[in-house]
């Protein structure tokens, strides 16, 4: 039996990049170690939205280069958004890396490493497909964690949002054959899940690029009929694409859990026009205000960049607002960074300092520490419906599941509980969980 090393970085779309690359290397024999030591294939997969990510990458490969002088049959492979980003350039810097493959080849790698290891050749794919049969891998059992399981639907992106590298790193968008979508989920709620997520770039485009396929309204309303699975949910999705259609099932479809992660970016018009976002500040307050007038229980959460090129006082300060006006439940905040290829990192100079980058971004945390701390307090005295996940990161007999507005909920109670609905009083909050007492399974 071989052994495989594989760490992750980034997103849920490379969370679930990483389990098929697991299956299609455990079909071959690799058994999943958690040390780069005892490995006889390490793969790196790797993320490059934000940051240093490619320094990143270049530290990890440095720290086994001792492993592969000691080891010369072990084998070494850089994929995902950095390994389509750099390329050749990889090879050039890290000579002892076997392979590198992009984003839309996974299903190509038992034969890289099959050829990498016979041949003792380096293997590079990096080829965008037209057919989003990439994306299967036929025959083989959908993956699934306990009740949950996330399901591909669509991949790349057609926007330009200045900033983002995705489109360059993920290519054009590509929506997956519905009838492989609903077949998947009816086969995952024939193994008892319960909750499914849909995954792509920008979700609420499906099926626009793909004649006589559904849109992506319709695709919901034919999974919300899926008997077995209870929630539905997706990321992310575009504020421009938040059809009427879309709100519509919001209201009319049982499964669709009351969440919606709407990334906004910017509070300040003169920033969304410099991110190229397609809308305004009133737009996407128009249909949020919409949205939660056809269910108004939804959470929102949302992203935010803070000192996006020439971002003044301001307009950091019609960010603080529109996070006050929306009061999202939850917020994921960066701090900009130029990314290779981007229309921002060539038109504009990144002259926000790093100091003000960090004391922005701390204040746009603390804000929204208030609002959830808020929020959640006025949860207690409620009952919930927990999906149980397992046992608490904190231990003390405690589990931890999630509301289907998505709320993290710690309750003591006991392991057979996981995969399981239940329901919860709530009894305390803070601002990132809850916490209750187990009034039943149901
Ligand atoms: N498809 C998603 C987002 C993909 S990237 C969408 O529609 O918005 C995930 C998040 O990373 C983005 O929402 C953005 O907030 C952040 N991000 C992307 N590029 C960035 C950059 N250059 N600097 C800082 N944050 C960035
Ligand atoms: Fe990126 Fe904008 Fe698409 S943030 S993933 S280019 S919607």
């Amino acid at each position: 039996m071989k052994r495989l090393y594989l760490q992750t970085y980034g997103c849920q779309m490379n969370q679930y990049d990483s389990d098929r690359i697991a299956r299609l290397m455990e079909q071959q024999g690799y058994a999943a170690t958690d040390s780069p030591e005892n490995a006889d294939l390490i793969i790196l997969n790797t993320c490059s939205v934000r940051d240093k990510a490619e320094q990143k990458v270049y530290s990890a490969l440095g720290r086994w280069r001792e492993l592969k002088e000691r080891n010369p049959a072990l084998l070494i492979g850089v994929g995902g958004c950095v390994a389509q980003q750099e390329g050749e350039t990889l090879f050039r810097r890290a000579p002892f890396l076997d392979l590198v493959f992009g984003t839309q080849n996974i299903h190509k790698l038992p034969a890289m490493v099959e050829d990498a290891s016979m041949a003792r050749e380096r293997q590079i794919e990096l080829a965008f497909h037209r057919e989003p049969s990439y994306m299967e891998d036929a025959g083989a059992e959908p993956i699934v964690h306990g009740a949950k399981a996330y399901v591909t639907i669509m991949q790349g992106c057609n926007k330009v949002c200045s900033f983002c590298i995705v489109p360059y790193v993920r290519g054009r968008e590509l929506s997956r054959p519905s009838a492989a979508i609903i077949q998947e989920v009816e086969s995952l709620a024939a193994r008892g899940v319960k909750e499914v997520m849909l995954l792509g770039q920008n979700v609420n485009s499906y099926g626009k690029t793909a004649a006589g396929e559904l849109s992506f309204a319709e695709l919901l309303a034919r999974i919300d009929r899926v008997e077995g699975i209870e929630r539905v949910r997706f990321t992310t999705s575009h504020p421009e694409d938040l059809s009427p259609a879309l709100v519509a099932a919001y209201e009319k479809l049982e499964k669709l859990c009351e969440h919606l992660h709407l990334p906004v970016q910017s509070g300040s018009d003169h920033v969304l026009k410099r991110m190229r976002r397609g809308y305004t500040r009133r737009e996407y307050l128009h249909r949020i205000e919409h949205l939660r007038e056809r269910r108004p229980d939804v959470a929102l959460s949302t992203d935010i960049i803070v000192g996006f090129p020439g971002e003044s006082e301001a307009e950091f300060a019609d960010t603080l607002e529109i996070l006050r006006e929306v009061e999202y439940d939850d917020i994921y905040a960066f701090g900009y960074s130029p990314r290779p290829h981007t229309a921002a990192s060539k038109l504009f100079n990144d002259d926000i300092a790093e100091e003000v980058k960090r004391a922005r971004l701390e204040k746009v945390l603390r804000l929204q520490a208030e609002i959830s701390r808020r929020k959640n307090f006025a949860r207690i005295g409620i009952v919930e419906e927990v999906l149980v996940d397992g046992i608490a990161k904190l231990g003390r007999g405690q589990m931890t599941g999630r509301t289907r507005a998505n709320r993290i909920v710690n309750f003591p109670g006991s392991a057979e509980l996981s995969g399981k609905l239940v329901n919860v009083r709530i009894s305390g909050a803070g601002a990132n969980s809850l916490t209750g007492e187990l009034i039943g399974a149901q």
